[in-house]
């Protein structure tokens, strides 16, 4: 029989998200699901009981009835005690758990045998997972919000102006910290119109940083500071002075920080300190992101917005929810994404595969078993090499296994350009002259390619492709000039413009579809 998923109102203070939205439950219906909420849940994410209903949801009245009444409940806030004893015995929750700080809830939960999958332990480095990041798509949501704070509490514009009054400059804004979070924020203002400029010590999210209209600001150091898997680590003594240095100047400099800094399991890193603060121009204004886990900022008082040294600054810790209805709908979304997973068969019934890497990962608690952490992700995709790295990778790529990979490569090199000596040599000596200048200038168009191909970024090969594709199909001019009356050649001619043919409009083609996604 198609189960019931459930979806309560939320009870932690100042929670404003409901964990799935009318538009959703249609989805969810479709997928072969029952969907009952409890009376009241989207009252404060804009989401009225009347739209639940209007599109097949049942309203239930009361917490305890609606918790009996799901097999599957669908939650946003981390469950309470009272909550977890109204969990139907071996039912199945989905929502925030952070397994990891709250060792007694997974026990309570194990208690229940329950099966229980944390949103928040999504494998997110893989590329499926993305779909279902509910942390991915509630930071962006926190981002754009940090913007709007700052342009609630800055008096003045974001973009330069031009008026009959005056000129205006642009505000300028500091952005510290370019994960999810920070490149929503950049994004945001520079869209206002501010000139925003940002750090992170992975220098790796610069690229990121710039395609999204901002600066990166480098801090004047070496030192890499990628942990692995998208996350920052500790920086060095030394770094952190540099980097000190580095924000004291921006700050005396910008009208607006917002910082989103975190390293995960460790508390705030400290970067904006008093005297910085101090130093800002009146009316500046901080959104401080990170105040639940400590604070980027020395002065910010977590869930106020405060002034300080003529410095407003925001230390709210609940950004998600003072945009309830969008958080709601991209987490709602995440959820049914999941469901999808979970529910490939379409009726309703889902299936907690731990064979699966992104269900395996998200699953904590399986029919009462701890099941947290999981086991270690297999290696995917490569991550990204190190510049050192970068430039032995091509050698090693062609050659054996193991340590003997070096000196196999260097010699399995070594043959190959002796074999193509000798096939050159072999060419020219017996080739007519006419045709051993078309071949030298092919010889060099595929080295002077090959050269430019692979110094090319992997990820801008499709760009490339789409405009190399393109330039190639000069091949066609070659074959139409070679359609003769008759013969053979004239087949390989006419070849040659169909397989050109392919190469030009695939190039388009992809063109085409790449523009497309930069167009709004
Ligand atoms: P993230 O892990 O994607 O990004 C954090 C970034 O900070 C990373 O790019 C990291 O490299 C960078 N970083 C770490 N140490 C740094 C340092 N010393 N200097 C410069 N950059 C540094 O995290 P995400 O999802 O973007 O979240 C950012 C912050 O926002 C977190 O503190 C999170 O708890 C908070 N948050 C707050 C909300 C609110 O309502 N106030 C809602 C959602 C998130």
């Amino acid at each position: 029989m198609a189960l019931t998923i459930g979806v309560p109102r939320e009870i932690l203070a100042g929670e404003k998200r409901v964990a799935t939205v009318p538009e959703v439950v249609e989805k969810l219906i479709k997928l072969g699901f029952s969907v009952a909420v409890e009376s009241g849940a989207g009252d404060a994410a804009n989401c009225s009981d009347d739209t639940y209903r209007a599109v097949g949801a049942q309203i239930i009245e009361g917490a305890a009835k609606l918790w009996a009444a799901s097999d599957i409940v669908f939650k946003v806030g981390v469950p309470t005690t009272e909550e977890v004893g109204l969990l139907r015995d071996g039912g199945t929750l989905i929502g925030f758990i952070w397994p990891a700080q709250n060792p007694e809830l997974m026990q309570q939960l194990a208690g229940k045998r329950a099966t229980v999958l944390a949103i928040d332990a999504l494998p997110r480095q893989l590329s499926r997972a993305q779909k279902m990041d509910a942390l991915t798509s509630q930071a962006g949501v926190a981002g754009y919000r940090a913007v709007i704070e700052a342009a609630n509490a800055f008096g003045r514009f974001f973009n330069g102006q031009i008026t009959a009054a005056g000129k205006v400059p642009p505000a300028k804004v500091f952005i510290a910290g370019a994960g999810v979070a920070g490149l929503a924020a950049i994004g945001t203002a520079a869209g206002l119109g501010a000139i925003v400029r940002a750090n992170d010590t992975r220098a790796e999210v610069a690229d990121q940083v710039v395609s999204l209209g901002g600066e990166f600001v480098k801090v004047d150091y070496e030192e890499e500071g990628s942990g692995g898997g998208g996350y920052a680590k500790v920086m060095s003594e030394g770094f952190q002075q540099a980097q000190r240095e580095m924000y004291a100047k921006q700050a005396r400099e910008v009208d607006i920080i917002i910082t989103t800094a975190l390293i995960p399991g460790k508390p705030a890193p400290r970067l904006i300190t008093a005297e910085m603060v101090m130093s800002m121009k009146p009316g500046s204004v901080i959104v401080d992101m990170a105040a639940e886990r400590g604070g980027n900022c020395e002065l910010t008082e977590p869930g106020h917005a405060v002034v300080k040294h003529g410095v407003t600054i925001v230390g709210y810790t609940d950004l998600t929810s003072r945009l309830a209805k969008q958080s709601s709908t991209l987490y709602a979304t995440n959820l049914f994404r999941l469901a999808e997973e979970l529910c490939k068969t379409k009726d309703g019934i889902v299936d907690v595969n731990m064979e699966d890497e992104a269900i395996r990962g998200l699953t904590v608690i399986k029919e009462g078993n701890i099941t947290w952490p999981p086991p270690a992700p297999k290696p995917s995709a490569a991550p990204p090499a190190a510049a050192k790295s970068a430039a032995a990778a091509p050698a090693a790529k062609k050659g054996g296994h193991g340590k003997s990979s070096a000196p196999a490569s260097a010699t399995s090199t070594a043959v190959t350009f002796l074999v193509a000596a000798l096939m050159f040599w072999f060419v020219g000596a017996n080739a007519p002259a006419a045709f051993l200048a078309h071949f030298t200038v092919f010889v060099l168009a595929c080295f002077v390619g090959y050269m430019v191909v692979w110094n090319v970024t992997p990820a801008l090969h499709t760009p490339l492709m789409s405009v190399t594709n393109a330039i190639s199909s000069i091949i066609a001019i070659g074959a139409l000039v070679q359609i003769g009356p008759e013969g053979w050649i004239r087949w390989l001619a006419v070849a040659g413009i169909a397989l050109t043919a392919v190469n030009m409009f695939g190039g388009f083609a992809v063109t085409q579809r790449m523009l497309a996604m930069f167009r709004k």
